[in-house]
């Protein structure tokens, strides 16, 4: 069926993309391990609104696509600043509540824009948010999980699962 179909494509580019990265170029992917970490939040949470900060050749955004798991989904690419979207994100993309935030884009921008989202009030109970590279490059105060840097063995890396249970 059509949805099989689809799903089998999707994994076809991503395995292109690990390939590729494991023979001839590093590219910043999420890649095939911590991609089983997001994997399992999508499956667990099945979101329905998926937010991702940082966005490089699409990997990881294929992969949140094909976990959707229904012909229904759309993804917006927004080629803008975080800081500058988070803010505008009910108005101008009449979003109104995110299920799932992964963050991937330049670690000191991982707690600002925590910040930006929790002011938002699109946060919402049991809103999970993915923190990659935690631990290298670094972004301590999400460190939670442990996990090897994709495609690099050797350096010590790890994601971050926070789950939002409102603003004291
Ligand atoms: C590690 S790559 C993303 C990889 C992607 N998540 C994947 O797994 O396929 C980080 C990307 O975030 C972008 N970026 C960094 N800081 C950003 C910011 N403040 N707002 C939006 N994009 C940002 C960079 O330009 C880069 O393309």
């Amino acid at each position: 069926n059509l949805n099989s179909t689809l799903i089998q494509n999707v994994q076809s580019i991503l395995d292109t993309f690990d390939q590729w990265c494991c023979s001839v170029e590093l590219i910043s992917n999420i890649g095939p391990k911590k991609g089983k970490i997001l994997d399992r939040l999508l499956q667990e949470h099945c979101p329905i609104t998926v937010l991702e900060l940082g966005t490089h050749c699409g990997h990881s955004t294929v992969f949140c696509s094909a976990r959707q798991n229904k012909l229904s989904f759309f993804v917006e690419l927004i080629v803008r600043a975080s800081d500058e979207v988070i803010p505008r994100l009910r108005e101008d993309f009449s979003v109104e509540r995110l299920d799932l935030v992964f963050m991937d884009h330049w670690k000191r921008c991982y707690l600002p824009d925590l910040q930006l989202l929790e002011g938002s009030g699109l946060l919402g109970e049991g809103s999970i948010i993915l923190a990659d590279n935690v631990i290298f490059p670094g972004a301590p105060n999400f460190l939670v999980h442990r996990a090897t840097l994709e495609y690099i063995q050797g350096i010590r890396d790890g994601m971050a699962e926070l789950t939002f249970i409102g603003i004291k």
